[in-house]
């Protein structure tokens, strides 16, 4: 990349991407050479059938897997010179279908051990994962209560304060409201906007609500291992 770049290049570049899973019997190839770019400030949804790929997008995008053929590049360096650890580290936060809390602590003990991970300074840590707690809808009991307490949809919210804490430039979620009632769908979803435009970061949403992308700036459907459609909103 030369210094005289009239743009910046894009947050994440995906290119000629191709995954295959190769089982005992038979191959699956599930996604065939995708070329995307993905923008700061722009909150993306990705929709897709059921089995179109789109969780295994998300994990070598966000660097949790290492795709059979092409690359992703992060700020123009390619994820595996910066490193995946690093750069899930440092870069991106993930919220998972099955949200991976640490099971042994309380909703506020999981957000600050990410925030210590990820290196997040500050003396008002717990302050702060207690602000996020309550962004999502969760209140100073839930917060303080053992995650395994929490009902499926609790646990989902402390996930997504979880990916909130770590000040990071892209944030990917697969799915993150599939668990949650109206009210909390869309109060997550205006925070993903707002992460989006007023704190320039790149969000990543898989989903099967149109009412979700519908809200999103630009939607991509995945279909048969292809970018079939991009629709633009902003
Ligand atoms: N670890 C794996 N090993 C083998 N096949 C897999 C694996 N993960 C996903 N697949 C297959 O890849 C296809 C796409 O899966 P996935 O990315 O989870 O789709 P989506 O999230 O859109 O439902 C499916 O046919 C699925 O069975
Ligand atoms: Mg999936």
């Amino acid at each position: 990349m030369t210094a005289d770049t009239a743009t910046d290049p894009p947050v994440l570049r995906i290119s000629g991407l191709s995954h295959t899973y190769t089982g005992q019997r038979r191959r699956t190839t599930v996604l065939k050479q995708i070329d995307y770019s993905f923008e700061r400030g722009v909150f993306y949804t990705v929709l897709g059938a059921s089995g179109s790929g789109k969780t295994t997008l998300l994990s070598l995008a966000s660097g949790l897997d290492v795709p059979t053929a092409g690359s992703i590049a992060f700020d123009g360096v390619d994820l595996r010179t910066i490193g995946l650890g690093r750069y899930r580290n440092k870069h991106a936060a993930t919220i998972f279908q099955q949200y991976n809390l640490l099971t042994y602590m309380t909703a506020v003990q999981n957000v600050t051990t990410a925030m210590e991970i990820t290196g997040v300074r500050g003396r008002h840590r717990k302050a702060r994962a207690m602000d996020l707690l309550a962004r999502v809808g969760l209140d100073r009991s839930q917060a303080t209560s053992n995650v395994m307490r929490l009902s499926g949809g609790q646990q989902q919210r402390v996930a997504i304060a979880r990916a909130l804490a770590c000040d990071v430039d892209i944030l990917f979620a697969d799915e993150p409201t599939g668990n949650l009632d109206e009210d909390t769908a869309r109060g997550v979803i205006d925070i993903f906007r707002e992460l989006a435009h007023e704190q320039n970061k790149c969000v990543v949403v898989v989903t099967h609500s149109q009412q979700l992308a519908a809200r999103s700036d630009r939607t991509l459907t995945l279909r048969r291992g292809k970018v079939t459609a991009v629709s633009n909103r902003d």
